[in-house]
């Protein structure tokens, strides 16, 4: 059994924000969401969020996680912190700690910490310049005996560069003595968590390391700078696993997923895409440049020419979208539909083989097959209060510059002459009209510049 505690209390005066640190975003999800799906994945029989500023900031944009949430005011320490948990934890398990602010801790790394149940289990790092860290202090064995704050290590203690993480596991039931025992007799007067390491020691109690596959796990987010560091650092490790998948990426740094890219095989993605939520690509998709693509399946040999914003919407194989497409929420286009420049798509089905190449909107429509929707084409969904459907049926052809007032049904085989506003069903295979006659007035002048 696991419980888990998420450390989210602390202020983050270096964001300059007046959000809680916690809730900025990174790749598309907030610091503690990262940290809370992650949890999730261990299964945990509880989840207690400590948190501190912001109101119910924090607990409201948490709100379809299972997890307890205590305020800790005023915030005495990270052991303090952990303390306001212990009323949640079950006991007969293992309670691991966790930080809001660290977003991407991985569920290997964690997995391989909590592997020792009886044990206190720590998560440290190696680093090459370990100021501001507390240090890993082990005797002549290589036994850990505590674990020290930089600001209370002595010369020798600060050049160990085996830091704490802060992420940590241990029993239930000792953590609970170990945290009813802590002292602030430090420099800087608060409840350290890490002093629970010299109790276990001094109880026998083993005290076991282990380290993350990747040091960006463990890193903590305090300002802006560090904000940005950790979302390319995120961005470049998403890159590496389309890459090694192979996906081909004109440039592994030109590329954001803000959620979870799923491709089939040769897949090419050209330069500034963005992918956020869940998307789908198909084996053969091509995405061109500048592309946005969110929570959207597109399926297998479909093109996308550049600047194309695609939302929500299900598009089938073989298809050509864009450039400069817009194809908005509740969008199904079918097999083998061309979408082509500034053509916008919303609520609408539109099934195979059907073209609209240049210049339009179609908005709650159902469009058959091989229908041609003409240049400048717009479906007039809206009468200002309510939204009605248009019904194009197959083999349709709709000529340029046609407004289709809805509701209105243009039925099979029709053909609608360029310029007309069609404001009533159209019967099947007939050409249908709706233009002033052309004339000619015979005689007439062009005005001339008259002298002053
Ligand atoms: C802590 C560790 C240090 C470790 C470092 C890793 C202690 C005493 N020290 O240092 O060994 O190297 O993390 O970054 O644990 N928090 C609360 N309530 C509090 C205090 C802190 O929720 O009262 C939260 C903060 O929001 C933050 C985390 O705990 O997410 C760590 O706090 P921080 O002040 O950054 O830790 P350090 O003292 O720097
Ligand atoms: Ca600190």
């Amino acid at each position: 059994m696991l419980n888990i505690v998420i450390l989210a209390a602390g202020k983050g005066t270096r964001m300059h924000s007046d959000k809680p640190k916690v809730l900025h975003g990174l790749a598309g999800r907030s610091l503690l969401q990262h940290v809370m799906d992650t949890a999730t994945q261990l299964t945990p029989v509880c989840t207690c969020v400590i948190y501190g500023h912001g109101g119910d900031a924090v607990p409201q944009a948490m709100a379809k996680y299972a997890a307890s949430f205590v305020l800790q005011e005023p915030q005495l320490g990270t052991g303090h912190a952990v303390q306001q948990a212990l009323p949640h934890l079950k006991d007969n398990s293992t309670t691991l700690v966790l930080y809001g602010d660290v977003p991407l801790i991985q569920s290997h790394t964690l997995k391989l910490l909590l592997h020792k149940p009886e044990a206190l289990n720590l998560l440290t790092l190696n680093m090459d310049n370990p100021t501001g860290y507390g240090r890993i202090i082990r005797d002549s064995a290589g036994k850990v005996i505590s674990i020290v704050e930089e600001k209370d290590a002595t010369p020798a203690q600060r050049a160990v560069t085996e830091i704490n993480t802060g992420i940590l596991a241990a029993p239930t039931q000792l953590l609970r003595v170990w945290l009813n025992n802590l002292q602030n007799n430090n420099s800087q007067g608060e409840y350290y968590l890490t002093d629970i390491v010299a109790m276990a020691v001094k109880q026998g109690v083993e005290v076991s390391t282990s380290q993350p596959r990747n040091y960006w796990e463990v890193m903590g987010v305090n300002s802006k700078v560090q904000l940005a560091e950790l979302e390319r650092l995120w961005q470049a490790e998403q890159a590496l696993q389309l890459l090694q998948q192979g996906v081909t990426l004109a440039d592994p740094a030109r590329i954001d997923v803000r959620g979870k890219l799923v491709c089939g095989r040769d897949v090419e993605i050209d330069v500034g895409c963005i992918f956020e939520g869940e998307v789908h690509l198909g084996s053969k998709v091509k995405v061109g440049a500048y592309t946005i693509v969110r929570e959207s399946k597109i399926e297998a040999g479909t093109h996308i020419a550049p600047f194309s914003h695609i939302d929500s919407a299900s598009i089938g194989e073989n298809c050509s979208i864009g450039p400069y497409a817009r194809i908005r929420p509740g969008t199904q286009l079918h097999n083998d539909v061309h979408v082509g420049n500034f053509v916008e798509i919303k609520n609408s089905e539109i099934k195979t083989g059907s073209k609209a190449n240049h210049l339009s909107y179609i908005g709650d429509s159902t469009v058959g097959s091989r229908v041609n929707v003409g240049a400048g084409t717009i479906t007039c969904n809206y009468d200002g209060v309510n939204k009605h459907r248009t019904i194009i049926e197959d083999d349709v052809f709709i000529g340029s510059d046609t407004q289709l007032i809805a509701p209105v049904t243009v039925k099979r085989g029709s053909t609608i002459g360029a310029g007309s506003t069609i404001t009533r069903d159209t019967p099947e295979n007939a050409l249908t009209l709706s233009r002033a006659k052309q004339l000619t007035v015979a005689g007439w002048q062009r005005p001339t510049k008259q002298k002053k």
